[in-house]
């Protein structure tokens, strides 16, 4: 196969931020993605309605008119979150989801749930109101290995969660380790999961073999090869519980580039083209329109794309830096040759 048209993809976990780095990536997304799950995690985070709504009339804003995308936004919860709050974000049509964050797991968690055990009173109100609780599966605890973190959290933190709440809907975010996929396929549809591009290209050697390469570097940390095999695996499982989630998260080139490098791949610019290339790779490109346009909508009671996409079998190289203010960003494989190119298809 050297060409496909699929429905238009959903990018179900997206970080576009404020301002002029918004303004400089959102078109990214737009040009290939219908709608996006907005990332809450700004400075500082979206954690009422009105501020959810005033974010997404930035959004918009930056998109400008005839976008054609959708944002798709949520909540993030802190320690003070309270039942009413989530009921008031589960009444307001532009709001899809919650966040939780562990305090202190990645970018700009700082505010987030210090012990996920301790929300009940907000998790009730989601179970009541069908709102989804988006998971960042990592512990916190600093005497757990970085790259346990998240086989960790299923079994100190998830896991009990769903048990005491049969009714929470939840999607586990980024998942990067064979237990997360197990841990997905042996509970119901009540539980989904996004997986990232990079997730399912790399495993740990890219990042850390032969040079450390901060490009790489994101979190969920990218794990051993046994884990990428088992993402791969679940990308396309037809279950329909797992879809497209690119987690692409800009930072400027010096804050990722650096003796302290901040976690996020920004890959936006050629998101599906790297999902096409995995699906490609696995002699799987039957499987891709479920995974990036049809399992996401109908986890979120969503009806699908009604525009579509082409992919075709044609190389192109990842965009060189853009520029947002005085800043830089490094798409995700700048420079490099990909297999595939998209474009969306006029209506
Ligand atoms: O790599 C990541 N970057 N992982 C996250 O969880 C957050 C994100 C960001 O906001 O930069
Ligand atoms: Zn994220």
């Amino acid at each position: 196969m050297s060409e496909l048209t699929i429905r238009q993809p959903d990018d179900w976990h997206l970080h576009l931020r404020d301002g002029t780095m918004l303004e400089s990536v959102v078109g990214f997304s737009a040009r290939q993605c219908g709608r996006a799950i907005i990332m809450p995690n700004l400075v500082p985070p979206v954690t009422s309605v009105t501020e959810a709504r005033a974010y997404r009339d930035r959004i918009l804003a930056a998109l400008g008119p005839d976008s054609g995308f959708t944002p798709l936004m949520t909540l993030y919860l802190t320690d003070r979150t309270t039942a009413t709050e989530i009921e008031q974000a589960a009444a307001e049509p532009h709001i899809h989801a919650v966040k939780l964050y562990p305090a202190g797991a990645t970018t700009n968690s700082e505010n987030g749930v210090t012990d996920p055990l301790a929300i009940e009173p907000v998790l009730g109100a989601l179970e009541r109101t069908g709102l989804p609780l988006l998971v960042h599966g990592e512990v916190v605890d600093p005497t757990v290995d970085i790259f346990d973190r998240e086989a960790v959290f299923i079994e100190r933190v998830l896991a009990p969660m769903l048990e005491r709440h049969p009714d929470l809907r939840v999607v586990m975010e980024h998942i990067t380790t064979a237990q997360a996929v197990a841990f997905v396929r042996s509970q119901g549809e009540r539980l989904g999961a996004t997986i990232t591009a990079h997730h399912l290209m790399f495993n740990r050697n890219a990042m850390l073999a032969g040079g450390i390469r901060p490009h790489y570097y994101c979190l969920p940390i990218l794990k051993r090869e046994k884990h990428r095999e088992a993402l791969l695996e679940a990308a396309i499982d037809p279950s329909g519980r797992f879809f497209m989630g690119t987690d692409s998260a800009p930072h400027p080139k010096g804050a990722k580039e650096s003796a302290c490098g901040c976690a996020g791949a920004f890959t936006a610019p050629v998101a599906v083209e790297l999902y096409a290339q995995v699906f490609d790779q696995l002699g799987a490109l039957d499987r891709l329109e479920a995974f990036t346009s049809l399992n996401g909508p109908r986890f979120y009671g969503l009806p699908v794309n009604e525009r579509r996409l082409k992919l075709e079998r044609r190389p192109q190289v990842v965009p060189e830096p853009i520029t947002a203010g005085n800043d830089h960003v490094v798409p995700f494989l700048s420079g490099e040759s990909i297999d595939w190119t998209a474009s969306l298809l006029d209506e």
